[in-house]
């Protein structure tokens, strides 16, 4: 059954990414209407060879929409996603506005594909390094529950959007060029350099993302006593997000099982070539829908046996943000 589908923020770069998705994984679309901002109104994208002008978003843009995919910001989610429920409209949102509400599902499909069902019109797509993480994680868990987590993120420019990318485009050419370095978006250099995930520290002395990470994996596991402490760090990479990842399981578990599980769980892709000393890189992430998985050995720091260290790649725009969300409107269909 084809769908008349709405995309919100088509302009940027998770709706850019929406679209490509959409069209690889030929989505059944009737009709497809691309909101964004006042400033981006009457420009036009291509999909799938035919012309689209891009609309400027408003309360009524979702009459006989069925599906919108909302990427624009939360405050953007928290104006105009009751509208477009009100209109009839199953949204899937990328913001973080609505994650931790009660009653609204935080899905993975690979996770909780479940929690889907039991939607009231908004379905929320978790923070991309939750993503990232939790897919090759969750299969573990299932085998071994996973009573610890502590992760470092290396998060691509891309992630805090189009504008990110241009940022680091700009410096790395002024830093060639021997000019001076302009700051517009971060608050610090990234070209040559990276930094604290620029969000705010709450009274724990953890940033929002490091939180989200967090809060979201235990709502998306169902898992409320699983501990996570993360550090999440921006770095001069354009795409896909890298994470260290150390678990500590309830049993112990050896290095072989982990990979023996993980190279069947899916979204997953074990790149753990030893011996070329081939591990996840971003560059290899970028592109695709799998996390790659690698450097899996055991937690030398405890003799327990029971911890495991890993670390992963995935594109944050595609699994971490558009395929996720895409993904969901599949199971929706
Ligand atoms: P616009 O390009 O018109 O600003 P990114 O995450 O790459 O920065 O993209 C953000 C997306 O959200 C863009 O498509 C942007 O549109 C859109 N957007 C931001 N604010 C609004 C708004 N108030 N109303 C509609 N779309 C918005």
């Amino acid at each position: 059954m084809a769908v008349n589908v709405a995309i919100v923020g088509a302009t940027g770069a998770v709706g850019q990414e929406f679209l490509n998705i959409l069209a690889e994984r030929n989505f059944p679309i009737k009709t497809l209407k691309l909101l964004a901002s006042a400033r981006s109104a009457g420009k036009t994208i291509d999909y799938r060879s035919q012309t689209y002008t891009v609309e400027e978003l408003t309360h009524d843009s979702f009459k006989d929409i069925q599906i919108a995919l909302f990427s624009a910001g939360g405050a953007t989610t928290k104006e105009f996603a009751p509208s477009a429920v009100k209109a009839g409209a199953v949204v899937v949102d990328n913001s973080s506005a609505y994650r931790m509400k009660d009653g609204i599902p935080l899905v993975v499909p690979e996770v909780n594909p479940e929690a889907i069902k039991k939607h009231v019109g908004i379905i929320a797509n978790p923070n991309c390094s939750t993503i990232i993480m939790n897919v090759p994680v969750w299969p573990l868990h299932q085998v071994n529950r996973v009573r610890r987590l502590v992760v470092s993120t290396y998060q691509a420019v891309s992630g805090a959007g189009a504008w990110g990318l241009y940022e680091l485009e700009q410096q790395m050419k002024s830093h060639a060029a021997g000019e001076p370095i302009k700051k517009e978006l971060f608050p610090h250099q990234i070209v040559n350099n990276l930094f604290s995930h620029n969000t705010t520290i709450g009274p724990e002395g953890y940033n929002e993302e490091e939180m989200k990470m967090v809060k979201e994996t235990r709502k998306i596991f169902g898992d409320s006593k699983i501990m996570i402490a993360a550090t999440c760090v921006r770095v001069p990479i354009p795409r896909a997000h890298c994470e260290s990842i150390n678990i500590e399981f309830s049993q112990p578990m050896t290095p072989d099982r982990v990979r023996q599980i993980l190279s069947k769980a899916p979204g997953v892709k074990l790149v753990d070539r030893i011996e070329e000393n081939h591990f996840p890189m971003p560059l290899e992430a970028s592109g695709q829908d799998l996390v790659l998985v690698g450097r899996i050995r055991q937690d030398i720091s405890r003799d327990d046996g029971r911890g495991i260290e890993m670390f992963v790649a995935g594109d944050q725009i595609r699994k971490g943000a558009a395929t996720n969300a895409v993904q969901i409107a599949e199971k929706l269909l």
